[in-house]
């Protein structure tokens, strides 16, 4: 059997459990594309898997590659496929309950990909897949954000954030977003336009009544959020269920939003990005090897847009 490079666990815990090392290759089945791997996207849901945090929501078996944001070219492809050719140049969030990116080939159903940006390299293509559809799924299906709408974003500088941002600015809402004084420049930048500093600055003191809130933190940054919105505007959170009683008690509505694979959405994301519209600000760079440095980083949770796997 053929075998290639990847990073596996084997048992649910620290960085220690994470493996480089050779695993078999897969094979592609009916619909689905073998694709070789040339970058991964690192996200928070990567080591919130590898500690077991998810294992009820999310059941895996093991040995299990880990991470879920792509960028690579169509390898082989199985029966029954119309969409994409060999050569291909694809992106995309795989389906969360299989084997992920973290190797130089997975299998993934035609359905969850769409060709990358051609204007972007892969390196930068795979920072986009999550949060992309992160921010379309909480922005505008959940959301209902629309244009000449006010929208607060959360942890705006991280790597959902720098995208959810952008595509609030392109459907033409105002955005505020809350970050670090370190980050205010990088999110005026990126046409933020209200920058409130979370360490010392109330942002529900800051703020004129909101549309729309982005919620990536959970916990007090979720409670204080709600008096930011107007009467029926809605708290989309990405980190905590909210609870219904307390949007009723003030007169708003509440979602709680868990990306899925979409390759229309990839699309739309990959069009904006190609148009300029839409960047990926890629922080750091790190070999496939140095996962579990990368998984280190990602979860002291103060990065600026993302961390990527170079695999080729
Ligand atoms: N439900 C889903 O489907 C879904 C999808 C994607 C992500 N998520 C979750 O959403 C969260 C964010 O993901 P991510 O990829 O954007 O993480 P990330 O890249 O690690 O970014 C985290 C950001 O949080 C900011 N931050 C830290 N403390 C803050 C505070 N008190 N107030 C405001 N911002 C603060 C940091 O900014 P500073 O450097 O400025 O402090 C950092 O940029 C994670 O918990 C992740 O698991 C859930």
């Amino acid at each position: 059997m053929k075998t290639m490079k990847a990073v596996c666990i084997y048992s649910y815990g620290g960085p220690e459990v994470l493996v480089y090392e050779d695993a078999p290759r897969p094979h592609p089945g009916a619909g689905e594309v073998l694709v070789r791997i040339h970058a991964a996207g690192i996200n928070p849901v990567d080591w919130k898997i590898r500690e077991g945090q998810l294992k009820t929501l999310l059941p895996h078996t093991f040995p299990l590659v880990l991470g879920w944001d792509l960028s690579g070219v169509v390898e082989a492809l199985g029966s029954g496929l119309t969409r994409l050719k060999l050569g291909d140049e694809v992106f995309s969030r795989p389906d969360i309950l299989r084997d992920g990116a973290y190797a130089e080939f997975i299998v993934v159903k035609e359905s969850e990909l769409a060709l990358k940006p051609k204007s972007l390299d892969h390196l930068h293509a795979a920072a986009l897949p999550l949060a992309g559809l992160t921010g379309w799924q909480t922005l505008f299906d959940a959301g209902g954000l629309s244009a000449g709408q006010r929208v607060l974003i959360h942890a705006a500088a991280g790597g959902v954030g720098h995208v959810a941002v952008q595509l609030a600015k392109w459907k033409g809402a105002h955005v505020i977003g809350t970050a670090a004084a370190k980050n205010h420049e990088f999110l005026r930048q990126l046409g933020v336009d209200q920058v409130i500093d979370y360490d010392t600055e109330r942002f529900e003191e800051a703020v004129q009544p909101v549309d729309v809130v982005l919620d990536a933190m959970g916990g007090e940054t979720q409670e204080r959020s709600w008096k930011v919105l107007k009467r029926g505007g809605i708290l989309v959170s990405i980190a905590s269920p909210p609870k219904a009683e307390v949007a009723a008690e003030h007169g708003v509505r509440q979602a709680f939003v868990f990306t899925q694979p979409n390759a229309p959405q990839l699309a739309e994301i990959a069009t904006l990005a190609d148009e300029g519209k839409l960047k990926a600000i890629v922080e750091t760079i790190l070999p496939l090897s140095d996962a579990t440095r990368g998984q280190q980083l990602s979860e002291r949770g103060h990065g600026r847009g993302k961390i990527v796997l170079r695999v080729v």
